[in-house]
């Protein structure tokens, strides 16, 4: 089955209101594939209006659970939706780690996500650690199953994965493309488990220094859908190269 490319550029806690639309600005928009901008809640109201007219979507690097009320320092889906964010980026390995957000939590986030119509981008990942001691899968089957049993098959559908292996994340150090095809198939696999035909259908981006020297390959594997970038999507010019090379 073929699957649309997805590049989304995971901008973190970087920029400033003037580097970020310097930023954009130099982004190229490809009909092909799918392009994704996350810049921090913030920035997110300049990005949206530099981004009329434009197909690249915009999204949230986190939200939370809850529709409103008193959460100091949340943000809801709805205000999201206010500046028209299309999907939201959530377990990614440094909420987990440094934010102790719990699979619970994310299978949560996924769930108001989805019945907000917007898209969750879920990431999962081992550490090194998990790797060496020859978990990886489980680990990373175990984040996915926390949200396919909160969601239901059927919803999973409207899930991005990414597969960010922490130990890949701003190393410099990407997994080499058959180290993370392998992860994406079983990953894939698992889904297939109780659904063949919404494993098919799901993106699985992979994340952890990506940039335009492996993207190519690691885009030409059977079960890599397209990438999460971090530090490289900072660059218009190297970001783009890995567009690129998803057409
Ligand atoms: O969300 C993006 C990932 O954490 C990857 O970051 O490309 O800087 O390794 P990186």
């Amino acid at each position: 089955m073929t699957r649309r490319k997805i590049v989304a550029g995971n901008w973190k806690m970087n920029g400033s209101s003037e580097s970020v639309v310097e930023l954009v600005k130099g982004l190229k928009a490809c009909d092909t594939v799918d392009v994704v901008v996350a810049p921090t809640f913030v920035y997110l109201p300049l990005v949206a209006q530099q981004l009329v007219d434009s197909p690249i979507k915009l999204a949230a690097q986190n939200v939370s659970e809850y529709t409103s009320g008193a959460y100091t320092g949340e943000v809801s889906l709805s205000m999201l939706q206010d500046f028209s964010v299309s999907h939201v980026i959530l377990g990614h390995s440094e909420r987990r780690a440094l934010f102790a957000e719990t699979d619970a939590q994310v299978a949560k986030k996924v769930a108001a996500t989805i019945a907000a119509g917007l898209t969750p981008i879920l990431c999962v990942g081992e550490t090194l650690e998990q790797r060496e001691a020859g978990t990886t899968l489980i680990v990373c089957n175990a984040q996915v199953d926390a949200v396919l049993n909160e969601i239901g098959v059927e919803l999973f559908e409207k899930v991005v994965i990414a597969y960010e292996p922490v130990w890949a994340i701003g190393t410099g150090k990407s997994a080499t493309s058959e180290q993370a095809q392998e992860v994406h198939k079983g990953i894939r696999d698992n889904i297939a488990s109780q659904s063949v035909e919404i494993a098919e259908k799901i993106a699985i981006l992979y994340g952890g220094s990506v940039k335009a020297s492996n993207s190519a390959e690691l885009f030409a594997q059977a079960d890599i859908d397209g990438a999460l970038v971090g530090g490289a999507s900072l660059d218009a010019k190297e970001f783009n190269s890995i567009i690129e090379s998803a057409k």
